[in-house]
């Protein structure tokens, strides 16, 4: 078994976009296992675009990462050493861990994944582990769709937007998604089955919603804020409800941010706008893996992972987030997902 292992430490604060210098990929003992500690070797390591955030020191949900420390990551992994009752060699477990390839753990903020015959651990922990939830609770919870809505969501064909989409059509919405690029707007629609999509690389926001949605819009699942957020503000409908899950254009910025125009708006239709973080509803978390999975299994919700090999690459993967590089829930391997027994 393996003495040593690699393992992302933050040197710097980064300004901008995440450059390598800002983190630096070291080898280390494997620590010593106390009673209690399990020893995982991870297979998958998620990157979640507030990763850059958790690298600074701006206002956040969670403590920022040190200088010095080892990056905080979601990961799925494999035990390989146990001294922890009730927790065996070979099990799954997932949960907010490190970017390295192992760790050790009392288990606090893991939790045992039993993974559906057939379902790939990449697939599982790919929807599962953040981007499921956060659609499922951020839409339900906060969006409040109901049949007959238009709701617009942003970054639409990313982790948590393509399944946004797909609850929004089980719930009887009209849906118009908001990517990057023709493949990304071929897929939410023809694959994914939205109504509708605007590439916001080369068409105006604006003008399609004005086309699409002649009425407004019931409902904004905020992924991305900046002008695409202006657009769609601009076209909330009375008493409409703005999900706001994520700003994910701003998370590179050098500069104070100026008190966006749509927030006038707010006031003078009466929207609900709610920001929330997925883990508000970490004792429902358990509602959202099981309706998830009842429709993936029933084919009303598919899911694209971008799994990509190799931790000693995961800054520069990172970085596809804020590009747009990444087309689906982007995953590091960072282990062989072998098959399991
Ligand atoms: N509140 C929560 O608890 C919670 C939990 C998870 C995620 N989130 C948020 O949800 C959003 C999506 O996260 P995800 O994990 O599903 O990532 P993702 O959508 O798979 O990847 C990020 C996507 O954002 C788009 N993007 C990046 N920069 C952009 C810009 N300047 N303007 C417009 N689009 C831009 C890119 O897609 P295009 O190619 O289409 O531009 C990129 O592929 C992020 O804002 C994230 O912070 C929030």
């Amino acid at each position: 078994m393996a003495s040593d292992r690699q393992i992302w430490r933050l040197a710097r604060r980064p300004v901008g976009s995440v450059t390598e210098g800002d983190l630096v990929l070291r080898t280390e003992p494997i620590p010593d296992l106390a009673e209690g500690q399990f020893l995982l070797q991870v297979i998958y390591l998620s990157l979640d675009p507030t990763n850059r955030i958790w690298m600074s020191d701006m206002e956040q949900y969670m403590p920022p990462v040190a200088i010095g420390e080892p990056m905080r990551g979601l990961v799925a992994g494999r035990v390989v050493r146990s001294r922890k009752a009730g927790v065996a060699e070979g099990e799954i477990f997932s949960g907010f861990g490190l970017w390295a390839d192992h760790l050790v753990t009392g288990g606090q903020n893991f939790s045992r994944m039993d993974l559906p015959p057939g379902v790939p651990l990449s697939v599982a922990f790919g929807v599962f582990g953040l981007v499921g939830p956060t659609a499922y609770f951020g839409l339900l919870d906060i969006g409040q769709p109901k049949a007959g809505e238009t709701l617009v969501v942003s970054a639409a064909a990313g982790g948590v937007g393509q399944v946004v989409g797909q609850l929004g059509k089980i719930k009887g919405c009209r849906v118009i998604g908001i990517a990057g690029g023709p493949e990304k707007c071929r897929f939410i629609v023809d694959e994914l089955g939205f109504d509708a999509a605007i590439d916001y690389r080369r068409e105006d926001v604006g003008a399609r919603l004005d086309a699409l949605a002649p009425e407004g819009v019931d409902i904004n699942f905020e992924q991305v804020g900046g002008p695409v957020m202006e657009a769609v503000m601009g076209r909330m409908r009375l008493f409409g409800r703005v999900a706001l899950c994520g700003l994910i254009s701003g998370y590179n910025d050098t500069q104070a941010q100026t008190v966006p125009a749509p927030w006038t708006r707010l006031l003078m239709r009466r929207l609900t706008v709610r920001g929330f973080i997925v883990t508000d509803f970490a004792d429902r978390w358990g509602e959202a893996v099981s309706a998830l999975g009842g429709w993936m299994a029933e084919g009303r919700i598919r899911t694209r992972q971008d799994v990509r090999p190799g931790l000693e690459r995961a800054v520069a993967h990172l970085d596809s987030l804020y590009t747009g590089g990444n087309f689906g829930k982007l995953l590091v391997e960072v282990s062989p997902d072998a098959p399991r027994t």
